[in-house]
Order: C-alpha cells, then structure tokens, then sequence
C-alpha cells in the first residue's frame, strides 16, 4: 500500500466521503490521529468549507494552548479536497454522507470498484444496517461501521459496528484506527441504530414531544434534563447540534426496523424538518444560530 513518508513516519492515507457536520469532525480527528486526510464531496465548495472550519477550529485550539503553532500548520498540510478517485490510494475510506441507504450503497458500489483489496470501508451511518451496506460491495469482510459522535474531534467515543461479515482483522483495524485518533472503541452488534442512539434518540425525540404537548418551553425541556439528570446539554439543544433530519432519519429507522409504536417520531419533529428546520447547521432549529454557529437564543416560533 503507497503511503507517504513524512518527518520519519509512514503517514497511512485516509478518504472521508462527505464534508458535512460530521465529514468535517472526522477528517478533522483523523488528522489529530496522523493521517493524510482526503476530503470528498459532490456539493459544490462543501469540502472547502470545512477545510476552512477545521482551520478555524485549530486555530482556536493553538490560541488556548491546546496544540502548538507547529500541530496546527502540520495538520493542515495533511488535509486536501479530493476527487472520488483518489480513495484508490487509500488504506481506509469513511463514509459520512446524507443518512440515506441508496445514497450510500451507490457510494460504495462506486467506492468499491477503485480501492484494492486491503482496503477498509467504514460507515459512519447512524441507523443504516452494517449488513445491509456492506452487501454493496465486494469485500464484506472490510466492511465496518465507525460510528462517531457530534461533535468528532471532541466526543470521546466511536462505536464500532460489526456486520454480519465483518472480519476479526477488520474490527481489530478500526479499533486501531480509532485508538489512534485518540477515542475510546466500544464494538456493538448491527441491531437497528446500534447501541447509543437507541439510548439518546428516543429521548431527543421524547423532548420534542414534551415540546408539542405544551408540558413545557424549551428553556424548560433543556434546564430539566440540565439540572436534574446532570446532562451537559439539553434534548432540544442536542437535537439541533444532531440534525433534525438526522435524529428523524433514526426514531423512523428504529419504529420501521423493531414495528413498535415507542419509536414514533414526534409530528413536531416531522414538520420541523419539512419545513426546513434542521438544527445548527442550518442556522435554524429550536434555538436560532448566526453564521458562526452561536447560539442566539430560542426560535421565536417557540417564544
Ligand atoms: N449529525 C450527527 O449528529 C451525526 C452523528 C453521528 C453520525 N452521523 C451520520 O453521519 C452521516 C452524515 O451526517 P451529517 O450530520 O454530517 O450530514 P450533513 O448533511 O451535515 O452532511 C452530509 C454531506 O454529505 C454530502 N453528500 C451527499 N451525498 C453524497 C455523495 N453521494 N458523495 C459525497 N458526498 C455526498 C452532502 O453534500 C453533505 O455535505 C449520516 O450518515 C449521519 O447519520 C451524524
């Protein structure tokens, strides 16, 4: 496998498929973890962009002392936008594209005809079957969930989700490479949405319900479950960092995929998306944000 030799070290090259929320998190962390990071995406300026965000974010980090000037300009010039072909040259490739199955087994189809043999395919697919996915391509057995959480460079997890073919060798390499990146590796069974959303999307879900119910304001769902069940963010604050369309994607996965009515996406939820309320990464969601993501308080249509 070609890599580069870079200041004494073999750098393994690595392809993210996907420049959005978490393509950008995860190219991001992949460069913290060494990696010669390509960034991948059909929407026109999008893997600029998060270039630009990554840089911002180092930035950031260089000014709190958290990684040295030298950290910064080295990462940056293992980052590049790149065509789809150049996941030829890769030892890894990560999904990270709109949560929808045709989208991706198209992806990896096409994927899967440029890599070679040794390559490892990742999904960071939050409720799309392992299973299923790797059935797209030739080599099932290097077909692996990677499933990081929002945001990549900070949230210290990634769950990593073995398919019905997956190999020992392939987990034991996505546990590297997420060792590598400095997370902490939990190996789950391809059950619908895995093990974590099954815990935090019906209760994202249930706070938006609280919402369309009356039982209280925003403000109330999100110092509730603040201050009375220690979490660090409230449900409707972690929906909008999610994705509405995301955490849609998963609660309709979850009652499709077990039949049971508890999973049943709130009506609010469903017409927020429609609408075009997405969360933070649109700028609008249960708390509005300017263009550098702040949050500048309630949506007014919930004031
Ligand atoms: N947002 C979260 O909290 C979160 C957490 C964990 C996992 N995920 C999963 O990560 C994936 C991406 O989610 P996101 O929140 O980053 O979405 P996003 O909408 O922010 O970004 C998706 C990106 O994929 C690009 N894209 C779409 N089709 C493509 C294709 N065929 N080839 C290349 N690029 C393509 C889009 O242009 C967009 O930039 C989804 O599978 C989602 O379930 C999301």
């Amino acid at each position: 496998m070609k890599k580069y030799f870079n200041k004494g070290f073999f750098v393994e090259k690595l392809f993210v498929a996907g420049a959005g929320t978490m393509g950008s998190g995860i190219a991001q962390t992949a460069l913290q973890g060494g990696y010669q990071v390509y960034l991948f995406d059909t929407a026109d300026g999008a893997p600029e962009r998060a270039i630009a965000a990554i840089k911002g974010r180092l930035e950031r980090s260089v000014e709190k002392g958290r990684i040295s000037a030298d950290d910064q300009a080295s990462m940056m010039k293992r980052i590049e936008t790149a065509p789809l072909r150049a996941a030829a040259d890769c030892s890894i490739v990560i999904e990270a594209v709109f949560e929808n199955a045709e989208v991706k087994s198209a992806l990896f189809k096409q994927i899967d005809a440029l890599v070679n043999e040794k390559t490892m395919l990742a999904s960071n697919t939050s409720s799309i079957s392992i299973s299923a996915l790797s059935a797209s391509v030739s080599r099932p057995e290097r077909f692996i969930g990677a499933h990081f959480f929002v945001p990549a460079p900070v949230m210290k997890l990634v769950e990593i989700v073995r398919g019905l073919s997956t190999s020992d060798e392939t987990v034991a390499r996505a546990k590297e490479m997420a060792g590598r990146m400095g997370k902490t590796a939990i190996v789950v069974k391809d059950m619908p949405c895995f093990l974590v959303n099954r815990l935090v999307d019906p209760l994202v879900n249930e706070g938006v319900q609280l919402l369309e119910e009356g039982v209280g304001s925003v403000e109330a769902i999100d110092t509730g479950a603040k201050l009375a069940l220690n979490h660090p963010m409230g449900p409707l604050e972690l929906i909008d960092l999610m994705g509405l369309d995301v955490a849609l994607a998963v609660m309709e996965t979850l009652r499709h995929d077990f039949g049971d009515p508890k999973y049943r996406p709130s009506t609010l939820l469903r017409r927020m998306v429609n609408a075009g309320f997405l969360g933070k990464k649109n700028g609008k969601g249960f708390y509005c944000y300017d263009e550098n993501g702040k949050n500048t308080g309630v949506n007014p249509l919930f004031k």
